[in-house]
């Protein structure tokens, strides 16, 4: 049931909303064993978290191409025209290309991600994805071995993205990860949330989610990715290298200067509600420490 071959689906033909509802019941019903049996491919304690509401997730927002404030996004991306869509690959694959999004979602299986969500501003949310493994779409390109890297870009769109009539940030907004960052099964490209395609103000019609690093590596609304050997800009990383690393993965251990990362304000839970411990790596620990084993996080935080 979680996971469906979309081949005879169109790209926002993700798990239907009654589907989704009704695992959502069996997982209440059945307590965190069954979930983590339903929900597939994510780990047991991923069964026991609860998604913010659909809308939390989609009224508070980060993607300044619409604004700076959190309700911006919901009331000024409906501009932006996510059909077509396509997504050029290039650099170090064996099959470059400009990709329709028909194209990079067939055959690809989508699924359902419940995944921690949370932000350098020190807020989160649990979020159900729907999407597929970036390596599924690596892999199928032909990753070159030269390539350490990988770059993505988003659109950039005057036309139709107010934010970027403004120079707040060095558009297009872009980021990067290491290739094995990219080819880790957690990383996710997410075509929908709550079995529904991507809302505008989430990143649509497909966006990045690395669920161990801070929110802003989750780069939304992609046009571009580049296979590389070098490491890319990142947006945050080249506007306050200061403050915001490279690598930019969720750790209670290290403060941002002006802030500590050690808690979290877990959106929906009211403003006086008690803040929650950020665990390290998001709590994907387990499955992502290995990829870091040997790197000083202080230094390459
Ligand atoms: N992607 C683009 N293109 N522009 C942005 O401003 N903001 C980032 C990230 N991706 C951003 C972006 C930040 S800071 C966060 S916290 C997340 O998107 C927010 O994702 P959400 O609105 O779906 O929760």
């Amino acid at each position: 049931m979680a996971r469906r071959y979309i081949s005879d689906l169109n790209w926002n033909d993700v798990t239907p909303r009654a589907l989704y509802l009704n695992r959502r019941q069996l997982i209440g019903a059945g307590g965190a064993a069954l979930g983590a049996g339903l929900i597939g491919g994510a780990t047991a304690a991923q069964g026991e978290l609860t998604p913010n509401s659909w809308d939390e997730i989609t009224s508070y927002n980060n993607f300044y191409e619409f604004g700076t404030r959190k309700e911006d996004p919901a009331r000024n991306a409906h501009t932006l025209t996510t059909q077509p869509w396509s997504i050029v690959i290039d650099g170090l694959v064996d099959n470059p290309g400009t990709y329709s999004m028909e194209q990079i979602v067939e055959g690809m299986t989508i699924e359902e991600r419940i995944y921690r969500f949370r932000c350098v501003e020190a807020w989160s949310m649990v979020i159900p994805w729907n999407g597929f493994e970036l390596a599924d779409l690596l892999t199928r390109v032909g990753v070159q071995s030269g390539a350490r890297y990988v770059a993505f870009e988003t659109a950039l769109r005057p036309d139709e993205m107010p934010g970027v009539r403004l120079p707040v940030l060095d558009w297009p907004y872009r980021e990067g990860l290491r290739l094995d960052e990219a080819m880790h099964p957690l990383t996710l490209m997410a075509t929908g949330l709550y079995g529904e395609p991507m809302p505008n103000q989430n990143g649509a019609p497909i966006r990045l989610v690395v669920p161990w690093k801070y929110g802003f590596k989750s780069i939304k609304s992609i046009v571009r990715i580049t296979l590389t050997d070098t490491e890319p800009h990142a947006t945050w990383n080249a506007t306050q290298p200061q403050e915001y690393g490279f690598y930019s993965n969720v750790n209670p251990t290290v403060d941002h200067p002006r802030w500590s990362q050690a808690t979290e304000r877990r959106i929906g839970d009211g403003l006086f509600a008690s803040r929650i411990p950020t665990l390290m790596f998001n709590g994907y620990e387990a499955e992502v420490a290995s990829l870091y084993e040997g790197m000083d996080l202080t230094a390459q935080f």
